[in-house]
């Protein structure tokens, strides 16, 4: 019977007869006329350690060469193992050599490479234990979101990815044209666009909410998941030009209800990951960031702190730090800003909320400050702004004042403003970057090496 090495790996595996097949991370000749191979087929962390011995009819043939990455079915029966750290062992009667991989070519060798050099080989770096974890632990975290929505009565809904509004009002976005707008023809020294595809600009989203906030105004309680992408030029190790966002949207729901929402939602993702993902998360915990797991565990159950941007622009402007940007009311948090929240004065995740109007998009419900509109940032220790979100401006004339404020065409909003027209209701929703979330929870420091094909400035290779 055909079994996953995870299966293998397990005791109540002894004494069955098991095919296995996956790729050769090592091989071991004793001198007693026999093999160690240890297999992996990315079904568990750790790999199954098979014993081929001098009786095969190819040990000499093949056994005896298996290289580094070569691929295999093998036959055999399990045993118990007396080796440390594995509970099970392969008995080849077997061995099917599929492919083999030249020792001298094969880029992934024994020896550990940097996760740069990784990045070369994003064709190859799912093989690594590193990889692998990092893949199964989003795959767990993509898991524990659906069914944190579902269980709660969610609706998901597919935003589109090409696009003619500029959720975010940034200007980041990725343009969708079939035209080579070199040679076009213009008008007014500007392309005419009708002859485009969509007989107007297109650009791949920056955001499913607007087109999210559509089905909440009508069904409730939605989210989206999707890919985003940003044409920002940020070559940090937060940003991706194209990352997975997930946005729920409730209707009749305030900041409060907002903030509520956001940190249930991660709570229910860091405990998943715990009680799911454990084999993986202790090897990010050992070779990675020996504060993961302790971190999660402590975030899972302790409460988020929740202060506005004026408390704490007046933290930061008395806490005696030397910043690299100083800070003063109505700036921008940095990094090192959000770092000091989150690491130093808070040891934990805080919700910022009430931003100045000027920091934040439109759609953003104002104060009655005038001031400050209802935003909410959850910052977390290392990685900063893991979730953005707000209660969403839903008064038409208000909203109108705050297009005009940043120079948007309502014309391009129509659709969006009908919404404020017929039966407008007070709704709020947030975002939440899959990456930022995996990056995060597993520890790692650039973002570029939880995605598995990272897109950014001067990067798309595969
Ligand atoms: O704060 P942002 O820009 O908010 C929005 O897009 C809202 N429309 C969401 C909503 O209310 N429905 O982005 C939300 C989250 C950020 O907190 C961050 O986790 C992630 O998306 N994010 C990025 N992740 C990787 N690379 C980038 N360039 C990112 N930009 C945002
Ligand atoms: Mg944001």
């Amino acid at each position: 019977m055909r079994i996953s090495v995870h299966d293998a790996r397990h005791p109540d595996s002894i004494g069955k007869q098991a095919i296995i097949r996956g790729w050769v991370r090592t091989r071991r000749d004793s001198k007693g006329g026999f093999s160690f191979i240890e297999v992996n087929d990315g079904s568990s962390l750790g790999g199954l350690q098979v014993i081929a011995d001098a009786t095969l009819a190819n040990y000499e043939s093949e056994v005896k060469k298996l290289t580094t990455g070569s691929s295999v079915t093998i036959a055999g029966e399990i045993k118990p193992s007396g080796g440390k750290g594995q509970a099970t062992e392969l008995l080849a009667s077997s061995v099917e050599v599929h492919g083999w991989a030249d020792a001298e070519a094969y880029p992934l060798q024994k020896k550990q490479h940097s996760l740069e050099k990784l990045r070369e080989w994003a064709h190859l770096r799912p093989r690594t234990n590193t990889f692998g974890a990092v893949a199964r632990l989003r795959n767990c975290i993509s898991r524990s979101i659906h069914n944190f929505f579902q269980e709660d009565g969610f609706l998901y809904v597919n935003t589109p990815i090409i696009t003619a509004s500029d959720c975010e009002g940034a200007g980041a976005m990725f343009r969708v044209t079939t035209l080579d707008l070199e040679k076009l023809p213009k008008v007014d020294g500007k392309v005419d666009n009708s002859q485009d595809f969509f007989q107007k600009p297109a650009y791949l989203t920056v955001s499913g909410q607007l087109e999210g906030e559509i089905f909440a105004c009508a069904l409730g309680k939605i989210y989206t998941f999707g890919p985003t992408f940003r044409a920002e030029n940020s070559n940090t190790s937060r940003h991706l030009a194209e990352f997975w966002m997930v946005e729920p949207e409730v209707a009749f729901n305030d900041l409060d209800d907002n903030m509520t929402l956001a940190e249930r939602f991660l709570k229910r993702m860091f405990s998943d990951a715990l009680s799911q993902c454990g084999e993986d998360l202790k090897f990010f915990n050992e070779h990675v960031d020996t504060t993961t797991i302790a971190t999660l565990e402590k975030l899972a159950t302790s409460e988020f702190r929740r202060i506005s941007y004026t408390e704490a622009i007046s933290i930061l402007e008395t806490c005696g730090e030397k910043f690299d940007y100083p800070v003063s009311w109505g700036c921008d948090l940095q990094s090192e800003h959000e770092r000091y929240l989150t690491e130093k004065k808070f040891d934990g995740p805080v919700i910022l909320y009430d931003y100045p109007r000027s920091l934040k998009p439109f759609y953003m419900r104002v104060n009655d400050d005038g001031k400050t509109v209802r935003a909410m940032d959850v910052l977390v220790p290392k990685v900063g702004e893991i979730i953005g979100g707000s209660q969403r401006e839903e008064r038409l004339e208000v909203i109108e004042g705050r297009m005009a404020e940043q120079h948007l065409n309502p014309a391009d909003y129509w659709w969006y403003l009908d919404l404020r027209r017929f039966g407008t209701v007070p709704h709020a929703g947030f975002g939440l970057g899959l990456e930022r979330a995996v990056q995060f929870i597993s520890g790692m420091a650039n973002i570029r090496d939880v995605i598995p094909f990272p897109r950014t400035p001067g990067s798309a290779e595969f």
